[in-house]
C-alpha cells in the first residue's frame, strides 16, 4: 500500500466519510470545485512562460488579426494556440533588426528563440476551460453565426496578459441562446473587437434590422435542449 500510494491518500476515507455525513450540496459543490482543477472562473489569469504573450501589443498596437495565429477558429470546434514557428516568423535572430538590438526587447523575447532552437514548444497555461461534462464547445459555429470573440473573451486586444472575462456558466450560455440578436454582428467583423464593442454599446443590448436579417438568412437557432451541450 505505502509503496503504491503516497501517504496523504490515507486521509481519503475520512474525507469521504465527512462528505457523506454532511451531505449538503454546498459542501459537495465545494469539494467538486476543488477536485476539478481545470475549471476556472472569471478573472482567472495564470502566470505565463517568459513573462507572457501580449495581445495588447500584437493584436492591439500592431493590429494583427486573431486568425493570423488562431488559424482554425473559423473551421473547427477548437481555436488553436499558435506554435513557436509562428512567432519565429518575426522573432528569429536577424529579424525586427532595429528592435533586436534593444537589450530589453531581446531579453523579453529570448525565451522564444530558446524554445525554437531546442525544438521545444512554449508551455502556455490554459485559461478558458469548460468542465468535461460539457461537450466540445464549437467555435466555428459561433464565429460563422456572427458572435464576436469580444462577446465571450472581452477586450483581448487590450490585454497584456489574457484573463478570463466571462463566467462561462450555463446561465451565461443560455442568456445568449435565448436572445442571440443582442450580441450578433456581421460575421466578417467578429475579430474587429474595438469596432464590435463600440457597435454593441451603441445598440444598448438590442438587435437591429441587420441582426434580424442575419438570423433569418442564416436560419440561426441556438439550442436550449440539454443534449446539445451535455453528453
Ligand atoms: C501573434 C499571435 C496571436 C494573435 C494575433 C492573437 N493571439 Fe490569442 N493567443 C496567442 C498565444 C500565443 C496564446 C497563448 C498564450 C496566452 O494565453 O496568452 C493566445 C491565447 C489566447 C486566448 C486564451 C486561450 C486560453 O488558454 O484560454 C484567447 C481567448 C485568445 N488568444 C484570443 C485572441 C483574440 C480574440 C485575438 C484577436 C483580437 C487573438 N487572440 C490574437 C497568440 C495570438
Ligand atoms: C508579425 C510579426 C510578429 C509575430 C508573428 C509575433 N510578434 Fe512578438 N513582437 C512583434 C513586434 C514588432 C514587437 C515589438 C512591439 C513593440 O515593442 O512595440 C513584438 C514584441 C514581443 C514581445 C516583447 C513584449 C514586450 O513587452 O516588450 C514578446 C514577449 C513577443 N513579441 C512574443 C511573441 C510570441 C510569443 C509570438 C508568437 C505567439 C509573437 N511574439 C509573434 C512582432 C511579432
Ligand atoms: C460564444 C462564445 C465564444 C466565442 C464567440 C469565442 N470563444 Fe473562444 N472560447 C470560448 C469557450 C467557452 C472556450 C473554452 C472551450 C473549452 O473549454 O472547450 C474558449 C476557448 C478559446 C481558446 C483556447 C483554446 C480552445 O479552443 O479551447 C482560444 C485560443 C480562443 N477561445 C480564441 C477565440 C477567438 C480568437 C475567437 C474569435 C475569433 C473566439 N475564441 C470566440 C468561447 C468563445
Ligand atoms: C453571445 C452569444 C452566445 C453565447 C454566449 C453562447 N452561444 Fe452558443 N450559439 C450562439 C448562436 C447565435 C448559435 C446558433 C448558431 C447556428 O444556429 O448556426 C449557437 C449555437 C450553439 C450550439 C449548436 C451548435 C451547432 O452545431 O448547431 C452549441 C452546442 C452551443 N451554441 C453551445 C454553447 C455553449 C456551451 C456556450 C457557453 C459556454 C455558448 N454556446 C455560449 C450564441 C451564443
Ligand atoms: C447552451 C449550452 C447548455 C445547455 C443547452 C444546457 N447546459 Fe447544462 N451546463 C452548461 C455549461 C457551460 C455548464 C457548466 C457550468 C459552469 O461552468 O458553471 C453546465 C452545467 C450543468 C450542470 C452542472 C451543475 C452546475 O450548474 O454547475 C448540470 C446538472 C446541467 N448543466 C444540467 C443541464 C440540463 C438538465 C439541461 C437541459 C434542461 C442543460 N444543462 C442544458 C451548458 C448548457
Amino acid at each position: 500500500m505505502s509503496l503504491l500510494f503516497p501517504k496523504w491518500t490515507n486521509a481519503l476515507p475520512t474525507v469521504g466519510a465527512i462528505a457523506a455525513l454532511l451531505g449538503a450540496s454546498g459542501v459537495v459543490g465545494g469539494f467538486w470545485y476543488y477536485a476539478t482543477p481545470k475549471f476556472y472562473d472569471a478573472g482567472y489569469m495564470p502566470t505565463q512562460p517568459g513573462g507572457g504573450f501580449s495581445h495588447q501589443i500584437h493584436a492591439g498596437k500592431l493590429g494583427m488579426d486573431c486568425r493570423y495565429c488562431h488559424t482554425k477558429v473559423e473551421q473547427s470546434p477548437e481555436a488553436n494556440i499558435p506554435n513557436v514557428a509562428t512567432c519565429i516568423g518575426c522573432h528569429a535572430d536577424g529579424r525586427l533588426t532595429k528592435l533586436a538590438v534593444e537589450p530589453k526587447h531581446k531579453e523579453r523575447t529570448d525565451f522564444i528563440r530558446q524554445a525554437y532552437n531546442a525544438n521545444q514548444s512554449i508551455e502556455w497555461r490554459r485559461i478558458h476551460k469548460l468542465p468535461d461534462y460539457v461537450r466540445n464547445f464549437p467555435h466555428a459555429t459561433h464565429i460563422r453565426a456572427g458572435v464576436s470573440c469580444y462577446s465571450c473573451h472581452g477586450q483581448i486586444d487590450a490585454m497584456p496578459i489574457v484573463a478570463q472575462a466571462q463566467p462561462l456558466s450555463m446561465g451565461w450560455c443560455l442568456d445568449c441562446h435565448r436572445n442571440p440578436e443582442a450580441s450578433l454582428v456581421s460575421p466578417d467583423k467578429v475579430t474587429q473587437l474595438e469596432w464590435v464593442k463600440k457597435h454593441l454599446d451603441e445598440r444598448g443590448g438590442q438587435g437591429d434590422a441587420e441582426t434580424k436579417a442575419l438570423v433569418e438568412k442564416l436560419k440561426l437557432n441556438p439550442p436550449e435542449n440539454c443534449g446539445a451541450c451535455h453528453y
